[in-house]
């Protein structure tokens, strides 16, 4: 599992952006803290289900957490550490990603 996503510039500053992938994992998203990306799997460890319910839609209005639109849980922006809801002391699955020349990668 390797290859760019976008570039840097392309995902809000702190902002996040999802991602279909062509394998395994199929749905990730990945969170921009000013040069800094982290990716996740894109299932929420409560139930399961997608974080969004509207595209690119991962962040807390103040945009400093990950938030899953089902039941309100939130995460941390870099290690995916849930901090408050029903997945207390859960963590989202990370992705290894970096940004390389500009553009967001997933490491192979
Ligand atoms: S599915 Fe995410 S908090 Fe319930």
């Amino acid at each position: 599992m390797s290859g760019a996503l976008c570039r840097l510039d392309e995902i809000d500053d702190p902002g996040a952006k999802g991602f279909t992938l062509l394998q395994e994992p199929r749905e990730i998203f990945v969170v921009r803290q000013g040069e800094g990306v982290y990716a996740y799997i894109n299932s929420c460890p409560h139930i399961g289900t997608p974080l969004e319910f509207r595209p690119d839609q991962f962040l807390t209005r103040d945009r400093t957490e990950i938030l899953c639109s089902t039941h309100g849980a939130r995460f941390e922006l870099t290690t995916g550490h849930c901090t408050a809801g029903p997945c207390r002391g859960k963590s989202l699955m990370p992705v290894a990603v970096t940004v390389l020349d500009g553009w967001v990668t997933i490491c192979p």
